[in-house]
């Protein structure tokens, strides 16, 4: 009688079918993972991403105004240039959101955000609690256009 483990009735050990399955599995994991990056990346390339970019570069500049409030920097110097930027970032809006510009309420929205944003600029926040004020002002702005348009 054959005593010896691991042996199919081939001869061979069954330990190389064991292999063969996980490299196998191995293989269709890796197929798998490239396939939905590709089909990820093909999703994204249909996508204009300049409406988005418009929005993360505003946000990135309110974000940066917030931290300044927070670490107490609020110098003209530490405030304007962000100010500046989301005021020009705010001209691209209707450029940016081609199918909306059209619609009056969603023009509305823009120049609200800009109108805040020339006040802001008019007589820049010389104290956090100026620039606080205009944060505030600035953020309903956004907020207000996202509650109507943001899907
Ligand atoms: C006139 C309308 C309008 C104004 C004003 C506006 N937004 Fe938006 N925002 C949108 C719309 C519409 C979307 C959805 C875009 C999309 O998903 O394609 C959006 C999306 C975003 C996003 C998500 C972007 C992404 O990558 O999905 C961020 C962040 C954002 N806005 C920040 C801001 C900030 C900060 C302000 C104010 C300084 C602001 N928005 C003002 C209309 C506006």
């Amino acid at each position: 009688m054959n005593t010896t483990p691991n042996q199919t009735p081939t001869g061979k050990p069954s330990g190389n079918a064991a292999s063969r399955y996980l490299f196998l599995f191995l293989v269709g994991l890796a197929v798998g993972a490239v396939a939905t990056v590709m089909a990820m990346r093909a999703l994204d390339a249909r996508k204009d991403p300049y409406p988005e970019a418009v929005m993360n570069v505003m946000s990135a500049h309110l974000g940066a105004l917030y931290k300044n409030v927070e670490g107490n920097r609020c110098a003209a110097t530490d405030t304007i240039p962000h100010l500046q930027t989301l005021r020009t970032m705010a001209n691209d809006i209707e450029h940016a959101f081609g199918d909306l510009r059209e619609d009056s309420r969603f023009a509305g929205h823009a120049s609200d955000l800009r109108a805040s944003l020339d006040g802001a600029l008019s007589s820049p926040p010389l104290a956090c609690n100026g620039v606080e004020a205009a944060l505030k002002q600035v953020g309903a702005n956004c907020k207000a256009c996202h509650q109507d348009f943001r899907g």
